[in-house]
Parts: structure tokens; sequence; C-alpha cells
């Protein structure tokens, strides 16, 4: 601030002059020190809220980007960062963090906290004594380890000294509400030692309308065949429109389905529970058909109906699994059955329908690797996905989103859908960057998305796809889209394994092994590796595989070869979306 001169002419007396600027000089002496005050507190960490994420499809992100919007309504200074960003010398000067995490697998680490975990539990780790900490953990009770990666990250703070300044909050899927409860509750308790700046500085972030409660309603525009009678597998193709939607994608998001039952199971829940279907059960205010189909799970048994069924039904087989917490026993007992298989254990027991239905799960949305580009197709969003569909009981058995999809979605009717954007999963930034894409089975989705965007934007890298099935001649989908893929050079090379052709089983794996000094070769040009498909299985043998590779085409130990991979996933070129 320029202190003013007077004019000679002004209409203030010599006193009244020197009073004004006296005044003046004060105001400034005050401005300046303000401004550098909140220099200081943007260079300072003790005057930071850190909030940092570990994420797999978004919502902890949201989340912590949420909780930097609360923060500014304080006037605090925020650093919104992924688990995979976070340098572990910076974390321990950190004073004042929130982190909000998801879990994944069998109660892990999402992929981008997966090396920010190793650098916290390693034993060089120092203390934390002036840390102030809170944990939002985001989960699902539908899995045995519920947010597990959120208790261990709250627990090993507490274990380094840090201090604990809010209780954790575990989220279960219907986690917004409780979560944004928990962020105000949160951040002034956080921050209450930090300086504020000027408050209410609103949020300049770009938020979709559409969300899992304001679903976009999307006509399906295409549901096609893609593996021909005689496969083992019926994968299908989707396309829904988003135009006018104003909802915008990336190749390498997922598209979220909120389905709706099939109305044969919902009618023999129904009649098994021997009651009018119009019946509105108590403190419900639709009928009993309506929310056992647009309102609860209906087809996976979940942990808590299983528990209630096993106190109420006095079943040998089913208190043997349930009692002696033998979680394989019970993951055995239940596999094929769904809720009417469990309610027929018994089938002259009498339930009371408030209670079973206070037992069910909300019904949830299914997650899809979105396999469109959106500069190839902006007015639409494609899915390749596989029906689920099986035999137990002498009863058809249908998995509750993949066949609604397939089988359930007329004309007139529109599809719940909202995306989940995952920012981690894109295609390299530079242009002339090798991909290689290890997507089996549906796997192949995001691969079909980025090959389409690698062509339409003309850039130069190689691109190397593997991929594979049970058969060559029933399963290999959009095999005329990569053919002329290939042609045209887009893709430089493509791998394929059809487990079933031949003797003895081949898969993705076995492929890479088979070129390993070249796969080797484009990891060292600086490749990136991404995988998508099946968690459980074949992205542990991919993952066991590329570290083989590593070991032996760059002559490492084991523990290099590690190292290897950790640098890959620090440089942000191995990339899975894998479920
Ligand atoms: C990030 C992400 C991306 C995904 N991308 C894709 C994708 O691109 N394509 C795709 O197809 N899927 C994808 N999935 C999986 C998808 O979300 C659903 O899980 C899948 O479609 C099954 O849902 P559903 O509602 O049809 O079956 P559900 O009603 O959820 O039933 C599934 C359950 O049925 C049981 N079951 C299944 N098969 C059998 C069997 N043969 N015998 C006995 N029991 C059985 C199992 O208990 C299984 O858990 C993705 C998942 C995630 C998290
Ligand atoms: C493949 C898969 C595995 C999961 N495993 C677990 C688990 O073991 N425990 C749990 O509480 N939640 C589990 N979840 C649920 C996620 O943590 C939950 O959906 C979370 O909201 C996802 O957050 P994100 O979008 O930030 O990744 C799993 C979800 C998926 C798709």
């Amino acid at each position: 601030m320029k202190l003013p001169k007077f004019p000679v002419d002004a209409p203030f007396s010599a006193d009244q002059k020197s009073w004004l600027s006296g005044f003046l000089a004060g105001v400034k002496a005050v401005q300046t020190s303000t401004l550098e005050d909140s220099k200081q507190s943007k260079d300072n960490p003790d005057n930071v809220l850190n909030i940092l994420f570990g994420t797999q499809t978004g919502n902890a992100e949201g989340l912590a980007l949420e909780t930097a919007d609360v923060a500014k309504t304080y006037g605090l200074d925020t650093k919104v960062q992924g688990l995979d960003e976070v340098d572990i010398k910076d974390f321990q000067n950190m004073k004042n963090v929130i982190v909000s995490i998801a879990t994944y697998g069998e109660g892990e680490m999402p992929d981008n906290a997966e090396l920010f975990w190793k650098d916290l539990v390693s034993p060089e780790m120092p203390k934390l004594p002036e840390m102030r900490f809170g944990v939002l953990a985001l989960g699902d009770t539908g899995y045995d380890e519920f947010c597990q990666a959120g208790k261990l990250i709250d627990m090993r703070l507490e274990q380094l000294g840090a201090s604990r300044i809010i209780s954790r909050q575990d989220c279960d899927v219907d986690y917004e509400d409780i979560a944004a409860s928990w962020i105000s509750d949160a951040v002034p308790k956080l921050t209450n030692n930090l300086s504020h700046s000027d408050p209410g500085e609103k949020s300049t972030r770009v938020r979709s309308e559409w969300n899992r409660k304001n679903p976009f309603p999307a006509r399906l525009s295409l549901n096609k065949l893609l593996s021909k009678n005689g496969s083992g597998k019926e994968i299908r193709h989707y396309e829904v429109d988003i135009s006018d939607s104003g909802i915008e994608y990336s190749a390498g998001d997922v598209i979220n389905v909120l389905p709706v039952n099939n109305s044969t199971l919902v009618s023999l829940i129904i009649e098994r529970l021997d009651i009018d279907p119009s019946h509105i059960p108590n403190g419900k205010e639709q009928s009993l058909e309506v929310l056992l189909t647009s309102y609860y799970e209906i087809s996976t048994p979940g942990k808590k109906l299983v528990t209630y069924l096993e106190e109420k039904l006095n079943n040998e087989s089913l208190s043997k699994v349930v009692k002696n917490s033998d979680k394989q026993a019970l993951s055995d007992y239940l596999w094929g059955k769904d809720i009417l298989d469990l309610l027929n254990i018994d089938p002259d027991f009498h339930f009371d329908v408030d209670e079973f239905l206070s037992n069910l799960k909300p019904l949830q949305h299914r997650a899809y690797s979105i396999s469109s580009s959106p500069k190839k197709y902006p007015d639409s969003v494609h899915m390749t996905i596989s029906s689920v569909r099986w035999l137990t009981n002498n009863r058809d058995h249908l998995g509750v989103c993949s066949t609604y999809l397939a089988d359930r979605v007329n004309d007139d009717q529109k599809v719940k859908i909202f995306m989940s954007p995952n920012k981690a999963f894109r295609i390299p930034e530079n242009h002339e960057t090798p991909m290689i894409m290890v997507g089996p089975g549906t796997g192949i989705a995001p691969f079909r998305a980025f090959l389409d965007e690698r062509e339409i934007i003309g850039a130069s890298g190689q691109n190397w796809l593997f991929f594979g099935d049970q058969t060559r001649e029933f399963d290999f989908i959009y095999e005329n889209e990569f053919s002329e893929k290939l042609k045209k050079g887009i893709l430089t090379k493509l791998d394929l394994a059809f487990s079933r052709d031949q003797d003895e089983k081949i898969y993705v794996q076995d492929r890479m092994l088979e070129s390993s000094a070249e796969l080797f070769r484009w990891l060292e040009k600086g490749a990136y590796f991404y995988v998508c498909g099946d968690a459980l299985r074949m992205a542990k043998d991919v993952d066991a595989t590329l570290r083989k590779i590593i070991e032996m085409e760059g002559n490492m130990t084991s523990e290099k070869a590690d190292a290897y991979v950790n640098n890959l996933k620090k440089e942000k070129r191995y990339l899975r979306d894998v479920y």
C-alpha cells in the first residue's frame, strides 16, 4: 500500500494531515505483516493441512477434495496428494494429516498406497511425535476385512507416536453422508492450531451433476453378443448414450451401473416369505415387491443375513461353517447359493418380513472398465461385460447387473449410470512412450479404448497387447478391430493365449515369458506396463511373471527385481485395473 501525499488544497488541517498519515502508515504495517504471515503460513509445513488419499476408483480422492473444500472455508492452506505422490521424507515433516483411504483385494492397500505403506511399516521409519492425524476409511462390509487399509494406517500412525485428533471413521458403501459429517468434525479439530487466512474461499472444483445418488438415466443403444455360440462364456458389448448428459469421461475411467433385480427371483422370494407383494413393510413407503426389485441385494447373501439365518434356522451344516470361523469353509458353503437357497434350507420356517429386510444389504451399483475412447465416441460409453449365469439346486442363478443389462433392459427403459474417474489409469502423456497391455477376457476393455485413443491422436509410441481366453474360435472378442489395428501398425505386437486350444493350458503370463527378452527391452525403453481383469488369479500370476522376467533378463537378484518393479510403480509405469 502506497501512502498518499495530501494535495496542498486538501480540506484537512496540518494536525489532521499528520494524524491521517500516522493512521494510514499503521494500516500499511498491519497489512504487510498479514501478507507476510500468510506467505509464511503457506511455506511452513506446520500451517498446512495435508490431505492424502489412497484410491482405486476415485471415492477416497473425492472425499480428500471435499475435505480440502471444507478446510478452505476455514481459510486454511491445504495440500491434497495421492499416497503415491508423497515422499516419505516429506511425510515425516508433516504436522497435520488427514488420510482418506479405500481397501482393496482381501483387506489390502489400494495400488497407489502400496509403496507408502511399505515405507510406513519399515523399521527405519522414525517416530512422528509432532504429527496430528485423522483417518477416513472406505470399504464395504460385504468383505471380510472391512476398511482394513484405513485401520492399518490408523494403527501404524499411533504406533509411531502421532496424535490421533479424531477417531477413525469406517465407511460402508453408502458412505457420502457419514463421511461428510466426519469431515466437518475433523477439519476444525485438526486445524485449531493452524493460522487461518481469509475464510469463505469457495471451491472452484467442477463436480459432475451425475453421481451415485443422482445417476444419469441413459439409453442402452447397443447390446451385442461378442463371444460366439459354442463359447463357455457370454461376453457382450454394450453402448449407452450419454449425449445431452454433459458427462465427460476419459479412456481408462470406470462407469457404474445401478441394476434392477430379476423379477422371477423377486417373486420366488415373496412366495417363500408367504406374503402379499403389495405389503408395505414397517417403516417403509414402498411395497415389498418394489423394495426387493430396486433397493436390496437379493442374490448374493451378505454376512449379516448369513448370521441371522444361522441363528434362526438351527441348521447343522450352516451352523458348522458360521461358528468355526473358517472363512474358506464358509465361502465354499455359500459358493453358488443365493438368498432364496438359504431361505429354503428349512422350507417350513416362517420369517418375519421386517426382520428379514433389516438383514439385507442395499442394492449396489456395479463398476465396469470403459471400453471406448471419448475421442472416438464422445456421445456414448462402451462396456465389455461377461454375463454371470450358473445353475444351483436345479434353478438358474443370475448375476444381478450383468444379466440386467443382457436380458432385462427394454427399449423404453433407461439405465442409471454414473462415472468414476480413474486418473491413475491413463495412456502415457508422452505419445512416444511404448505401452505393454495385459488384458485377458473382459480385461481387454480399457485397452480397446487406449488403442483407439492413440490412433486418433496420432501417438507414435509402440503398443503391445497380450490377450487371451478359453478358445480362439469362440472367445476372440473384437478380433476384427485388433486385426485392423495390427494392419495399420497401431498395434505393434499382439500375443494371444487361448488356454483350451491345446492339451496344456496356456495363459497370458506364459506368452509374456516366451518374449521375456523383448518385454524387458521395452521396459528399459520406458514402456508403461498395464494389467486389467481378474484380480484373484491372473493379476497375481502376471505380477509374479513380470518379476521373474526382470530377474532373468536384467540379471538381477529377486530383491533387485522387486526394487525395479517398485520403481516402475513409483514412476507410475506399472498400472492396474483389476477386480
Ligand atoms: C473397477 C472394476 C471394473 C470392472 N470391470 C469389468 C468389466 O469391464 N467387465 C466385466 O464383465 N466385469 C467388470 N467388473 C466386475 C463387475 O463389476 C461385476 O462384479 C460383475 O459384472 C458381476 O456382477 P453381477 O451383478 O452380474 O453379479 P453378482 O450378482 O454381483 O454376482 C456375482 C457373484 O455370483 C457368484 N458367482 C459368479 N459366478 C458363479 C458361478 N459360476 N457359480 C457359482 N457362483 C457364481 C459369486 O459369488 C460372485 O461373487 C469390474 C469390477 C470393478 C471393481
Ligand atoms: C475388487 C475389490 C476389492 C475390495 N476389497 C475390499 C476389502 O477387502 N475390504 C473392504 O472393506 N472393502 C473392499 N472393497 C470396497 C472398496 O474399498 C470401496 O468400494 C471403496 O469405496 C472404493 O473406494 P475408491 O473409489 O477410493 O477406490 C473392495 C472393492 C473392490 C472393487
